[in-house]
């Protein structure tokens, strides 16, 4: 286990900004960050990061809470893991105690999924680099290639021995389960139900997660034989999703942000040898055709994207549909060719870093224009089919959501298809509006999230009532617990333990809330009066959840909004007391409802005359005691 003073520090080092920023485009608004949620697909930034608590909410997906918890949600990172990765980033050393040292079997299947690969991926590294097959074949093939070591150790690459079970024989016999070996694609069984390797005698090229985890492989052959598939690649896993995956991209994405741009090459190669030159926004979609998935990825870390063709352009008018996607999505398209018989590859290889740049620079051309250019010259002078090119280009012009940015494009295309421009602006409108009546009937079924229903305080106070009394506690705990309450002068309290005390008679059903009130309880009774980011930090993933969901609305995490919206500031920090009483009696009030209806429904039961009396007394007590909180909420509190 990782002990407490390690897990303070980490804590205390943690930048919940630099941390998420790594994964998400964040823009500075407030006092807050926003940006694309990267748990759902929106093209509305409602993903919000507070500096000030620590705590991220999406207003998407509804997930929210610490640094901790975003590594947890989207790498599925478990609670430790989550602190080394913190914890390596901000070059803490862990200090561990020894009663708990993790044990394989336990961990769940994907954690399993990505050790097993993650030794694979060290089993390569080093048979490539430390044994003599791996030197004299592997190794000798990538100088040949121009990688130095520097990219060979970066990019983890790697060798596999050129035999049936020199893999798989070491890890079975290092502990690893067939079953990981066998769903990792690392190994195949046999009919005999034996394991071999899948990758012999070639080299490997891990692919990484865009937060670094090794999730699987590319092999490729160094036979120039024709019936040996130049690449294997890892088969799809609980891990491994190939249309969610860019090669290149936990490597890239900083200088994707920076450079506000990314490099779309094809082969493994192509990155690496752009990257070497310096070059480091570059990713590769890795021989399948670009998927949303992979443009929404990119579009997290920048809007715009250059693609880089190889010469050989035979596949370049098969792509050319598939890019309109990009355009959907609101990503700004260019794309370079390179020269007959070059790939990015082999022309940085050729002519250097600047001769790359320059290259880029003086070809680049924006998709829409590419493809006007591409489609033209295959037309040639056939009226007919340059009637259908005009109809693509109109297409794609109206996948683009900017219609500023869409009629510059039109004028550009009028001029290049010799066409009026007022023709090709009629034939944009007409799918704009077809495209527009699509959208709309979409938007009707699409739930649109409570948050953004709520924008008066009526609405808010409803909201708040409708919600659970149980949680209204908790959400007073969190809020106001240390604040000090002054009951007429007489004497003040904290109104933490003041409601622990005056709820020690409750009994609360939700899981989450009663855990919640359980763990302030035992803090307030070693004295301690636990603020929000005791919670926030809680390791249990329900309490976390419970807490940012309380604490970050909309509302809270945007200290003017009230003052946006022309809203008078909510009365319950006005009269704290008649909130936490109200709060308390509700609930209670709740309670004793039920208890009632219980004894009522005993009491149907025609119990024996004994037994009846006792429910009757009891039933008694209880109107009583509702009598009693009735009485109070509508006197003192005039709720
Ligand atoms: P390339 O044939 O261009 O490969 O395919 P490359 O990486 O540039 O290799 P070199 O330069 O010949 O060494 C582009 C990408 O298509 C995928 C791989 O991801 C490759 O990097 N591919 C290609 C496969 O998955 N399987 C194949 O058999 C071929
Ligand atoms: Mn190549």
């Amino acid at each position: 286990m990782i002990t407490k003073s390690t897990i303070d520090r980490i804590m205390e080092a943690t930048d919940i900004v630099e941390v998420i920023g790594e994964f998400v485009q964040l823009k500075k608004r407030g006092a807050n960050y926003v940006g694309l949620s990267p748990f759902a697909n929106e093209r509305t930034p409602s993903f919000t990061v507070s500096p000030a608590k620590g705590i991220f909410k999406d207003f998407s997906s509804g997930k929210g809470g610490s640094a901790i918890t975003f590594l947890m949600e989207l790498e599925k990172f478990t609670y430790p893991e989550a602190l080394r990765w913190l914890a390596k980033k901000y070059g803490i050393e862990v200090e561990e105690t020894v009663e708990t040292i993790e044990n394989k079997e336990e961990e769940n299947r994907r954690e399993s999924l990505m050790i097993v690969t993650a030794y694979a991926a060290k089993f390569f590294h080093e048979s490539l680099l430390e044994t003599d097959e791996g030197k004299s074949i592997g190794l000798s093939y990538f100088k040949e290639r121009g990688f130095n070591n520097d990219t060979i150790r970066k990019f983890e690459l790697g060798y596999s021995p050129d035999q049936w079970e020199a893999f798989t024989g070491q890890a079975l016999k290092d502990g690893y389960q067939q079953e990981f070996l066998e769903e990792s694609g690392l190994s195949v069984k046999r009919d005999n139900g034996s394991l071999y390797d899948r990758y012999r005698g070639r080299v490997m090229f891990p692919i990484h997660s865009f937060t670094g985890r090794v999730i699987a492989f590319g092999g490729r052959t160094l036979k120039s034989d024709k019936n040996v598939p130049k690449y294997v690649n890892s088969p799809e896993s609980e891990i491994y999703h190939k249309s969610n995956v860019l090669y290149g991209l936990y490597f890239a994405k900083k200088a994707i942000r920076d450079e506000d741009n990314c490099f779309l090459v094809e082969g493994y190669a192509d990155v690496l040898s752009v990257h070497q030159a310096g070059i480091e926004n570059v990713v590769a979609s890795s021989g399948t055709s670009l998927t949303v998935e992979q443009i929404r990825l990119i579009g997290r870390f920048t809007k715009n994207i250059t693609i880089l063709y190889d010469g050989d352009a035979a596949g370049i008018k098969a792509s050319l549909r598939g890019l309109d996607m990009i355009l959907e999505e609101g990503l700004n398209v260019k794309v370079v060719l390179f020269p007959d018989g070059h790939d990015p590859d082999s022309y940085v290889r050729n002519f250097g870093t600047s001769g790359f740049k320059k290259h880029i620079e003086d070809n680049k051309k924006d998709f829409i224009l590419f493809k006007t250019d591409i489609l033209l010259k295959e037309a040639g002078n056939d009226p007919l089919k340059k009637a259908e090119i005009i109809r693509e280009i109109v297409e794609s012009v109206a996948k683009i959501p900017d219609s500023i940015k869409a009629s510059v494009f039109i004028k550009e295309c009028s001029h290049l298809l010799k066409i009026d421009e007022r023709a090709l602006l009629s034939e944009l409108n007409k799918m704009r509006l077809a495209k527009a009546k699509k959208d709309s009937q979409q938007q009707i079924s699409r739930p649109v999230p409570v948050e953004e229903t709520l924008l008066d305080e009526s609405t808010i106070k409803e909201a708040r009532e409708d919600a659970s009394q149980e949680r209204e506690i908790v959400r007073l705990l969190l809020l106001y617990g240390n604040r000090m309450i002054d009951w007429d002068g007489i004497a003040n309290t904290y109104v933490g333990p003041f409601m622990i005390a005056e709820l020690s008679d409750v009994e609360f059903e939700n899981p989450a809330c009663k855990k919640f009130v359980e763990l302030y309880r035992t803090e307030v009774e070693n004295g301690i009066l636990p603020e929000e980011q005791h919670f926030i930090h809680y390791p249990e993933k329900e309490i976390v959840d419970l807490t940012v969901t309380l604490i970050a609305t909309k509302y809270t995490l945007s200290e003017n909004w009230y003052e946006m919206h022309k809203i008078m500031v909510p009365d319950e920090q006005v009269n704290m007391k008649a909130t936490i009483l109200g709060a308390i009696f509700h609930l209670k009030k709740q309670k004793v409802g039920k208890i009632l209806e219980g004894l009522r429904s005993e009491l149907q039961k025609t119990p024996s005359e004994a037994d009846q009396e006792i429910l009757l007394n009891q039933y008694m007590h209880m109107k009583k005691v509702e009598k009693t909180i009735s009485d109070y909420l509508g006197s003192v509190i005039l709720k």
